[in-house]
């Protein structure tokens, strides 16, 4: 079996190739769960009875439903033959009897339509008796409402260190969350087949778990659901744990009706009801040389983690993990907790995590580089990590040399040097507009920090005619991850991409499988593609030998063609030849990364397969009057290892830079903190309200190049993840901003910015500055 990650010649991987439904979304044509029920006959829509009230006890009176017209049935906690969750951790009840925020689903009307649904829905009647709410994070930290584990990372002496220190700051930084905003709302379609084998169609992210929560909810075995996953419009991590509940009511309603229900959450249900990105408040102390050196930092993370746990503590692991970023910080003590409110619960977010914890150190070396008097972007390159240094939690950081050399490289992509000094000269004759061009780096662990979530499987078919059929366990969400498949396969098989067609995830097909997620979807399904298809082309190597007349060890298949000393047949050829030698031409594929280990106790160990690296030159100007911006010019350069797909990966540096400036600069959800009766009630309920990056927000000028010669040896054919890192270069853009801010006031000043630092926020902070 060949390396995974060696390149064969003239491999399809590493070719720019257009994602494979793209025709089918520009023209509309591309179908997803919801479309669906539109081909079948007899569907029923279920809409939620949705709690007008933040926290209270509910009883309800369903009868009045009933004499709706095409109501056909009310789902409620009775009608439950499982159990009664929706989560994993069994905190999370399917129909509750507590509203736990405002928009919690409590009973599900099916209708023989969408408006017949509705309005059963609005007929069922609600007796609230209310509690106390908790609706922010510091109400939260003042009652001490907390949920799940509290974790620490800790290495040498924080308390020491910053005893010691002859420079120590401290302050608190708080950020808010961010709204997933998919164009496809969570949508299920579930229906019981002739066997009484419960099939549902969802926008999951985690086909497998989807399964499992929908055989807890009815009481069946696994082996009597499947879950389908054609494809996503975006998820961004809003699917990995969400559409759970969301699948069980489908199938519930399905099993009691024998009919096909849909359940397609409207956009404002999705923003009422599912989780978003976990806001956080963090205090801290962080101690320096007078150089700028970083000594030691000790920090208390509190994360929002609304009504129920969901992700929370796997994503304030991934947040402690990473709030070194790209920086060695000798003495280190960070606790993270999960605060719980009376809001949706927060959950998955490109990072996972991650972002909230750069966000730290990024913010703590923006307030501090002028204090230091030391330019920020040296105040970084000066405290990057060496190589054979390790992280806090203990894994010595692999391939540290890419970080510096990532960094002056892209200082002479984006011309640095010469662009500071026009901006000095553009700002001493400019009073009332300012420019700043910041820089950013990142660093981040690929693989998931849970080890067991770290393997995936695959199955490939190689039919008599030579065209090969691919199954995997990772789903499609617009990442480009079936595109990347579909190389791995053509590349392994040595055929050409026209041969190999892709089949929707079925959790009948690949079993056991791990969310698509931390963005190890091509890593880990790639590998077990690769696998597959190793297996069936070194069963097919002997065949063609003897077709060639060749030795085995010298046969080449690449393109179509097997070839050998100068002979060669078509794939199609050696494929029917197989077939007749009863040679098998199907496999499984089967892939676990190796060498991973996490103590999640003692938060310790080397989580992570690698590192990608990535930096980025973002240009603002800003305007004094009014705190308006406009970025003038991003540059990145990111480490995608060999890419499998350039274009793809292109399109994530670039979507994941623009979602990562839309929650730094724009995004702010709003909830009505007030002691009123809207109390609790989420006030961004739309696109109108809620502000996301659009064309009119995209950097003027924006180019990004892959780092170079950047082989990954323990990934599939060399490559690296690409899909959440990105998102966190647009922190350069916030400190670009902040320095625009510093600008504006005399120098050598500490500048606070809120996030996200909208106009109105940039403007407040001016004003500090002035
Ligand atoms: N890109 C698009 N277009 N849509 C998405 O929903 N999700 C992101 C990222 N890129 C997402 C995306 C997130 S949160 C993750 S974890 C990865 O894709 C998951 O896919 P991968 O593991 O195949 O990269
Ligand atoms: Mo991505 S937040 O890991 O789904």
């Amino acid at each position: 079996m060949s390396d995974l990650a060696a390149r064969p010649i003239d491999p399809v991987v590493g070719r720019p190739t257009a994602h494979e439904s793209a025709r089918l979304h520009v023209t509309g044509r591309a179908v997803y769960t919801d479309d669906l029920a539109a081909l079948r006959a007899g569907v029923l829509t279920a809409w939620p009875v949705q709690s007008t009230h933040t926290h209270a006890h509910v009883t309800l009176d369903v009868l009045g439903a009933y004499s709706v017209p095409g109501v056909v049935r009310v789902l409620t906690a009775e009608d439950v033959p499982g159990v009664n969750d929706a989560g994993v951790k069994q905190d999370e009840p399917l129909f509750p009897s507590e509203a736990m925020y405002r928009g919690h689903a409590l009973a599900w009307v099916l209708g023989e339509t969408p408006e017949a649904a509705r309005l059963g829905a609005a007929a069922v009647t609600v007796d609230y008796a209310p509690l106390p709410s908790i609706v922010t994070i510091t109400e939260a930290i003042a009652a001490g409402s907390y949920q799940g584990a509290a974790r620490t990372v800790a290495r040498g002496d924080a308390e020491g260190a910053l005893a010691a220190a002859p420079v120590v700051f401290e302050g608190v930084t708080e950020f808010g969350g961010q709204e997933h905003f998919y164009l496809e709302t969570h949508a299920s379609l579930a229906h019981i087949d002739s066997e009484g084998q419960v099939f549902v169609e969802s926008s999951t992210q985690h086909p497998s778990e989807t399964q499992e929560i929908v055989a807890h909810v009815l009481h069946v075995p696994s082996n009597r659901v499947t879950v389908q996953q054609l494809r996503m419009g975006g998820a961004f991590g809003g699917k990995e744990m969400q559409p759970h509940g969301l699948a069980a009511i489908a199938a519930l309603g399905a099993m009691l009706t024998g009919r096909p229900v849909r359940l397609r959450l409207t956009r404002t249900q999705d923003l009422t009801m599912t989780g978003k990105r976990h806001p956080f408040h963090i205090s801290w102390r962080a101690g320096f040389e007078p150089d700028g050196t970083l000594l030691a930092l000790d920090a208390t993370l509190t994360s929002d983690g609304g009504w129920c746990l969901d992700l929370s503590e796997p994503v304030m692991s991934r947040a402690l993990c990473h709030l070194d970023n790209a920086y060695w910080i000798p003495n280190v003590r960070a606790t993270g907790r999960v605060a719980q409110t009376h809001k949706t619960s927060n959950t998955a977010f490109r990072g996972f995590g991650g972002p909230q914890g750069v966000f730290l150190i990024e913010d703590i070396l923006g307030r501090a580089a002028p204090a230091l008097g030391v330019d920020p972007a040296e105040l970084r390159r000066m405290n990057f990590y060496r190589p054979g240094q390790a992280t806090p939690y203990g894994q010595v950081v692999k391939d540290a040399e890419r970080m510096p050399a990532i960094w002056d490289r892209l200082r002479a992509e984006a011309d640095v040097d010469r662009r500071q000094a026009g901006i000095a000269q553009f700002n001493a004759a400019h009073e009332d507009t300012k420019r700043a061009l910041a820089m950013t780096p990142i660093k981040f662990g690929i693989s998931f920090n849970f080890t067991a979530y770290n393997q995936a499987g695959a199955l490939v078919h190689v039919y008599k005619d030579g065209s090969v059929l691919v199954n995997h366990g990772g789903t499609e969400m617009g990442q480009g991850l079936h595109t990347k498949m579909l190389q791995v396969a053509a590349t392994a098989l040595g055929v050409p991409l026209s041969v190999v067609r892709l089949a929707p995830t079925r959790t009948d097909k690949v079993p056991n499988t791990s969310a698509t997620a931390a963005s190890s979807g091509a890593d880990l399904n790639g590998a077990a593609v690769k696998n597959a298809c190793d297996q069936i082309r070194e069963r097919m190597r002997p065949v063609a030998a003897g077709l060639l007349e060749a030795d085995a060890a010298d046969v080449v298949f690449a393109g179509g063609t097997v070839s050998a000393g100068g002979r060669s047949v078509p794939f199609t050829e050696v494929v029917s030849a197989s077939y007749f030698a009863r040679v098998q031409l199907s496999q499984a594929g089967y892939y676990r990364t190796e060498g991973l280990h996490w103590d999640i106790e003692r938060m310790q160990g080397s989580p992570f397969k690698y590192f990608s690296y990535g930096a980025a030159a973002t240009e603002v100007e800003v305007d004094g009057f009014t705190g308006e911006y406009r970025i003038r010019r991003v540059d990145i350069v990111h480490d995608v290892g060999d890419s499998l797909s350039p274009q793809i990966d292109l399109g994530q540096v670039e979507g994941g830079f623009v979602q990562g400036l839309g929650w730094l600069t724009l995004e702010e959800l709003r909830w009505d903190e007030t002691d009123g009766p809207g109390r609790g009630r989420l006030l961004t309920t739309s696109a109108s309200t809620y502000k996301l990056p659009s064309f009119s927000e995209m950097p003027e000028e924006f180019s990004v190049h892959f780092y170079a010669d950047a082989r990954e040896d323990g990934a599939v054919y060399g490559s690296k993840a690409v899909g959440e890192p990105p998102l966190m270069l647009a922190f350069s853009a916030r400190e670009a901003l902040r320095e625009a801010v510093a600008a504006f006031g005399p120098g050598g000043r500490t500048v606070e910015l809120a996030s996200p630092a909208t106009p109105e926020a940039v403007f407040w902070a001016i004003e500090a500055a002035r």
